[in-house]
């Protein structure tokens, strides 16, 4: 099959499953009270047979008030306030031998419902009614989004609802997706570069010094390639700023997860040392030929050609080049001082860094982990720096020294997609791995 044809399917499935979604939501609505059949109906005749536009919301898709829910139960597509409503059928009270309270609500002996990231029940504990639930560290907490409001930690925290009701290990194992990063990227050799730190400047943004030519952050999704995103978008990066922004490309991100795949988990993870060699030996191609599904997939293209074979129409943007984007080998980079001079002179760096818990709650600020949570599990995720700055301490008036970050959370997250985090110290091992690349242009 062509990839052309296969995008078309995955785009007709996609279309389906959207339909198929809507049509039949088996979303289960226990513990939702309402009202809701009670917001659109004044009296208590809502609607006879079966009538489409009876519905009205709830949490994301629609629940129906006709006739056609007197016969069914709660957990189908019938808003929950329909007996109590439409037909004037009070809910039983709840029985206290049988029945929980949970939050002020009632929950039904074996009804089930989720707590943030847990899935709970309504059971009988030593004969007693008992709500049950897993006990999961769940990704977006309240107890610590206040830790570290009255913290003071010189950043802020808050929730956001893509991450709400994920645990902890889902965030990781699915936000993240790097490997290994000492086993790596100790492997690679580091550059010598002769230059006066001092003459460095207090601040620097490479958005600011080549505008247009910095990508834009990204949203890796529940797919764990910070890996791939962070190859493609810093060697896209340095693509338009070595070639004066003749060659302004976005890479492929998607090429990578579906076909650098010798050692490398896809949407599971991987390796930086293996991304830069597939991309030093093979090339890659841009997104527009091999757009984002964000899913792991078989690779659709050739591993080496042109890229006119790569099934990708030619267009005006290959009218300069043929030949995959490739680049020289990966060089790391040992101290602040070095990434710095790095960036000034040729553009976005590639990082590592450790990622707790707390960091999935950035907001605002120079993000500093707490120690409180390296107890609990942690990951490591590659992300692009992108520059450098000062800012006073609100505490003592003296300047803490940042690192200015793209992260591929969307631009919902942060500020605007990027987070600044501390300078200098290692923090989260952001200085330890360390990447540079010479982009081959035309
Ligand atoms: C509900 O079920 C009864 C019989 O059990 C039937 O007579 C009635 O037509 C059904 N109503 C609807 C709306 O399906
Ligand atoms: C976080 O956001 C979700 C979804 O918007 C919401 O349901 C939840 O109650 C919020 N949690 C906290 C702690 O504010
Ligand atoms: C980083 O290393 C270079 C030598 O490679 C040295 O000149 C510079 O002072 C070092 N910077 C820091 C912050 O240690």
């Amino acid at each position: 099959m062509s990839g052309v044809s296969n995008a078309k399917l995955w785009g007709s499935m996609m279309g389906l499953a959207a339909v198929l979604l809507v049509c039949h939501a088996r979303t289960d609505f226990t513990g939702l009270t309402g009202p809701y059949c009670a917001t659109r109906y004044r009296e208590r005749v809502c609607c006879a047979g079966r009538q489409d536009d009876c519905s009205v919301p709830i949490i994301g898709t629609l629940c129906y008030c006709d006739d056609f829910c007197r016969n069914r139960t709660r957990d189908e597509d019938c808003c929950p306030d329909y007996a109590s409503f439409c037909q004037g059928i009070e809910e039983p009270a709840p029985n206290e031998n049988r029945d929980c309270v949970h939050n002020g609500k009632v929950y039904y002996y074996g009804n089930k419902f989720k707590n943030n990231c847990n899935n709970c029940k309504c059971s009988l504990l030593d004969d007693k009614p008992a709500v049950l639930c897993e006990e999961n560290r769940c990704l977006m907490e309240q107890e610590v989004i206040d830790s570290i409001n009255l913290q003071n930690s010189g950043w802020m925290a808050r929730n956001y609802s893509e991450f709400w009701g994920r645990t902890l290990n889902e965030g990781l194992k699915l936000r993240l997706g790097t490997l290994n990063p000492s086993q790596s990227v100790y492997r690679m050799n580091s550059v010598r570069r002769i230059y006066n730190p001092d003459e460095l400047p207090v601040a620097f943004d490479c958005r600011i010094r080549w505008s247009s030519d910095i990508t834009p952050v990204h949203d890796q999704g529940w797919c764990a390639a910070s890996w791939a995103i962070s190859t493609v978008d810093v060697a896209s990066d340095r693509f338009a700023i070595m070639s004066k922004g003749v060659e302004k490309v976005q890479l492929s991100a998607q090429h990578l997860i579906s076909c650098n795949n010798r050692g490398q988990l896809a949407c599971n993870g991987g390796y930086l040392d293996r991304a830069w060699l597939f991309m030093r030996k093979f090339g890659l191609t841009d997104d527009e030929c091999y757009p984002w599904l964000g899913k792991n997939d078989k690779c659709r293209i050739l591993r080496k050609g042109k890229l006119t074979d790569f099934g990708c129409k030619k267009r005006n943007s290959y009218s300069l080049r043929n030949e995959p984007y490739k680049v020289g080998p990966a060089y790391r980079l040992g101290n602040e001082t070095d990434i710095m001079q790095e960036i000034i002179t040729s553009g976005p760096v590639q990082a590592t860094m450790r990622v707790y818990q707390d960091f999935f709650n950035y907001e605002s600020g120079i993000y500093v982990h707490s120690p409180l949570f390296e107890c609990y599990q942690s990951g490591y995720h590659s992300v692009r720096i992108i520059g450098w700055g000062e800012q006073p301490s609100p505490i003592n008036g003296k300047p803490i020294k940042f690192w200015r970050i793209a992260n591929s959370w969307g631009r919902e997250w942060g500020e605007d997609g990027f987070f600044r985090i501390l300078r200098g110290t290692n923090e989260c091992e952001i200085e330890s791995f360390v990447l540079g690349i010479w982009a081959k242009t035309v």
